[in-house]
């Protein structure tokens, strides 16, 4: 398995490109699936989840061509999808298991043809990660769903019938597979206690275009209006806010400056606000984010995640990295995973001072200086909050098991190299 190697203590100056959002990508290539003409997706990361997602539809029929671009200065890929008549409505378990949000073929798969196998993706390193509502909001759409050796075997007769089906929590993951199933139900289906996050939004603007009549974008109540087809269009998805974020800190913790190009800070509001009170500059620009820490004292603030627009999750590792080094105490409170502290053991090896309270809270007291270390990722986020560790710390710190990274952030070493940091992967062989 490949490693990272940082030797800490380089300000990071320059410009970063931010890549296609990973969680949009997800849910839009599946949302190919609900018509039968080929769908363009522009702005899609070069990342391993969606190399795997590309092998789970070639499994299923699906025609894929890629085409390398220059969208705003940044390399990116444009690929068409085009699954006249599936082969397989099956997601096997080798699928599954290597990225959960394979799960994104279950509601297009059902709606158009009726019939999915889906293999149960099981919990991971950060929760359990149940599908109870996916699986009873397309029950109360007349779908029959059974449970066997570890995979969901969902049919319905006819089409799926609009319903009207209130959310328990506001799952990202829920919101788009009921929202992808309900564009081709007969009649209308209402989802309250939607998931809010730009993702949505973005799905949501795809399968308008597609021909599907959805209302409420933005908002926790979605009204999805069944029609007979949806045809192709082409989609260029939006940036990620996740990746946006996770740099924003490396220029804070680093006390650098770093513009954030194809950034956009609407989609970022909350973190942004902790950056300004932690003493860090921001600029907004047209198409940019510039964030800057230089001669700057931070200070810790307290963070709460929680559903959009409020702190996200995936963003609470690197912040914590952040607090620190971080002058004072900062409250991290983790509201949507029950163990999303993986990365806390890994910090303290590197001299952080954290206290963990229960599965939920941590106090982090910021210290001078962090040590290097060799240490492991436990999951993306995680990952990418160790690297952070990694670029102030005093030596040099090797990030194992880095195909957690390679899931979620494009070109990473070449991104930070061209910053100024002194980074580099190891290969398995070398
Ligand atoms: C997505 C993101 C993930 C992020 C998460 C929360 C993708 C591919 N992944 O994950 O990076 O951390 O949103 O922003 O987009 N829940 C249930 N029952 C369900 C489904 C979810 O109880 O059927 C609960 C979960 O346990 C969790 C909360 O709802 O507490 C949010 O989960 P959800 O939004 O579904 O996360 P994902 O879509 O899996």
């Amino acid at each position: 398995m490949d490693k990272i190697k940082i030797v800490g203590g380089h300000p990071l100056f320059g410009k970063v490109f931010i890549s296609g959002a990973k969680n949009t990508a997800l849910p839009i290539i599946c949302a190919s699936l609900l018509t039968d003409e080929p769908v363009t997706i522009k702005n899609i990361p070069f990342l391993a989840d969606i190399t795997s997602l590309n092998n789970l539809l070639l499994q299923i029929g699906t025609k894929i061509e890629a085409e390398e671009e220059f969208l705003n200065g940044h390399k990116t890929q444009k690929i068409t999808y085009h699954t006249p008549k599936p082969t397989s409505l099956v997601a096997p378990y080798d699928y599954v298991r290597k990225m959960r949000a394979s799960y994104y073929v279950l509601g297009p798969l059902l709606a158009k043809y009726g019939h999915v196998e889906l293999s149960l993706p099981g919990g991971c390193a950060i929760g359990a990660r149940p599908m109870d509502i996916h699986l009873t909001s397309l029950e109360q759409m007349g779908a029959h769903i059974e449970i066997k050796n570890g995979y969901v075997i969902a049919d319905i007769e006819g089409r799926l019938k609009g319903a009207h089906v209130s959310f328990h929590a506001a799952s990202v993951g829920a919101t788009c597979n009921i929202l992808m199933a309900a564009t081709l139900a007969e009649g209308t289906t209402i989802i309250e206690n939607a998931a809010k996050e730009p993702e949505i939004a973005d799905l949501i603007s795809m399968l308008n275009a597609m021909g599907a009549n959805i209302e409420g974008a933005n908002t926790s109540t979605l009204t999805i209006h069944g029609v007979e087809k949806l045809h192709g269009i082409t989609h260029q998805i939006i940036n990620d806010r996740i990746e946006a974020g996770s740099y924003a800190v490396a220029a804070a913790i680093t006390k650098g400056r770093l513009e954030l190009i194809n950034a956009n800070a609407e989609y970022l509001q909350t973190p942004l606000d902790i950056l300004r009170k932690m003493g860090v500059k921001i600029e907004v620009t047209d198409n940019s984010i510039i964030v800057d820490a230089q001669n700057t004292t931070l200070h810790g603030e307290d963070i709460y995640t929680d559903y959009y627009p409020g702190f996200p999750t995936d963003l609470q590792a690197q912040f914590m990295a952040l607090m620190c080094v971080s002058e004072g105490a900062a409250l991290v409170t983790e509201n949507i995973w029950e163990n999303r502290f993986m990365h806390v053991p890994e910090l303290m090896r590197m001299g952080a001072n954290i206290n963990v309270h229960g599965h939920a809270s941590a106090i982090v007291r910021g210290v001078e200086k962090l040590s290097a270390a060799p240490v492991m990722s436990t999951d993306l986020r995680a990952s990418f909050a160790l690297i952070l560790a990694g670029l102030v710390a005093e030596g040099e710190t090797i990030v194992n098991r880095v195909y957690h990274l390679d899931r979620g952030y494009e070109h990473l070493e070449e991104k930070f190299k061209a910053v100024g940091a002194e980074i580099e992967r190891i290969k398995e062989s070398d």
